[in-house]
């Protein structure tokens, strides 16, 4: 499965590099090839030549090395691999790729790389807990470094917690993945996407305004997917705290009347998936200024004005409306006949029903279970099991791409 891959594994320090061996061995059986560099961190757990006899090549350690630089410099080191592997990626090496330090060869390499990296972290839970390292694998994901683990579990130093290295399997899994999503089939080129995601902001005056706890994890899954799957996506999203997807156009906007706009203004496209929570009201006059208590007393009263319906304006718009509009309907009751009569009312092609009824475990959860209601006749609808807003992202994406196929 990973015949003619390269891949460029770095091993830092951490008690868990002996099970890279094991990785390596793994990655060699699918036919991958390797190439290894050992920080002096990593051979201190790992000796070079168990990794040479495994990889059946030199391993890289020492960036001033004439030798080694002779044969292959570290910057064709870097660009000659498929991937760039971290594995174990230890606090500290994470650490200096945030900031974008190049004092050892390995994290040369990885600063002079233009491939995708995926680091396998381990660490001390406390250590993984720490708003450094939080900050540091925020950063890191937002630049569109894949990660697979920590896992949680027991830890070498004794304590219990989130820390340990993913297992060999799960790091040969992750890195089949990538592969596979690199170079699956892409059925979606040629399609422009536009998705909306999260809340939007309404404001009462400069400093106060109106919002909902949309996170944008559904919206932005969606978006990454679309991407994935080869279609050119613009994403406009509300306020979020979410890292930009990667390959995506992203669009930020904060009230629902700029949301409309920037949707507008990506027309045409092929397809509209609007997975925001639109405020549906705003605040009919905002005040120029911040709004004072006033002395006596007396409370200010906001007056509310509606905001457009974004999915049913697109919906409805003619000779630029997209080819499939998809919109979301959240119901705690009677879910399929509601969100029958929501997707004929705003006039769009599919709805996504979810239960969110308090007994659901929907809200605030990360799994789903939908309703894709296609039509107005039993038999389009489909039940999809229960599963994670990323699932619920890829299984939509196929359905789309069937839906184009056919
Ligand atoms: O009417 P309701 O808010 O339940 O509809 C939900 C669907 O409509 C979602 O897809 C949401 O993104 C979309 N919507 C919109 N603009 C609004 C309100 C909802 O696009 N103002």
């Amino acid at each position: 499965m990973l015949t003619g891959k390269n891949i460029l594994l770095i091993i830092s320090g951490g008690i868990a590099a002996y099970k890279v061996l094991e990785v390596i061995r793994r990655l060699r059986d699918q036919g991958a090839s390797i190439r290894a560099i050992l920080t002096q961190g990593g051979a201190e757990f790992v000796t070079p030549l168990s990794v040479a006899a495994l990889t059946e090549n030199k391993v890289y350690q020492d960036i001033f090395s004439l030798t080694d630089e002779a044969e292959m410099g570290h910057i064709r080191l870097s660009r000659e691999a498929d991937l760039v592997l971290v594995a174990p990626a230890s606090a500290d090496i994470l650490a200096k790729m945030a900031a974008g330090m190049a004092n050892d060869l390995a994290t040369t390499a990885l600063l002079a790389t233009n491939k995708p990296v995926l680091v396998a972290p381990t660490m001390n839970v406390e250590m993984w807990n720490n708003p450094a390292t939080r900050a540091n694998i925020a950063t890191l994901e937002s630049r569109g470094i894949l990660r697979i683990g920590p896992a949680g579990g027991d830890l070498a130093c004794g304590e219990t917690g989130t820390g340990r290295l993913a297992e060999p399997a799960e790091i040969i899994a992750a890195v089949q993945d990538f592969f596979a999503r690199q170079d699956g089939p892409k059925p979606l080129v040629g399609k422009k996407a536009v998705v909306t995601s999260g809340p939007t902001h309404e404001p009462i005056d400069p400093v106060r305004y109106i919002a909902n706890r949309s996170s944008g994890k559904q919206g932005h899954a969606i978006a990454a997917e679309l991407a994935r799957a080869g279609a050119d996506v613009t994403l406009v999203s509300g306020p979020v705290n979410l890292p930009d997807p990667v390959g995506v156009n992203v669009v930020r906007v904060e009230t629902a009347r700029d949301m409309l706009a920037s949707v507008q203004a990506h027309m045409p496209a092929d397809i509209a998936i609007f997975a925001a929570a639109v405020a549906d009201w705003r605040i009919k006059d905002q005040a120029g200024q911040k709004i004072k208590k006033a002395g006596d007393g007396a409370l200010p009263v906001l007056q509310f004005a509606e905001n457009p319906d974004i999915l049913a304006t697109i919906s409805q718009s003619g000779p630029l409306r997209p080819a499939l509009v998809v919109g979301f309907a959240a119901e705690t009751e009677n879910v399929v006949d509601h969100a029958r009569a929501k997707r004929a009312r705003k006039g769009c092609d599919w709805i996504l029903a979810n239960n969110v009824a308090p007994d659901s475990g929907t809200f605030g959860g990360e799994d789903n279970e939908i309703h894709l209601i296609a039509g107005n006749d039993v038999q389009s609808d489909e039940l999809w099991p229960k599963q994670s807003k990323i699932a619920v992202a890829r299984t939509l994406v196929s359905r789309i791409a069937r839906h184009f196929d056919t």
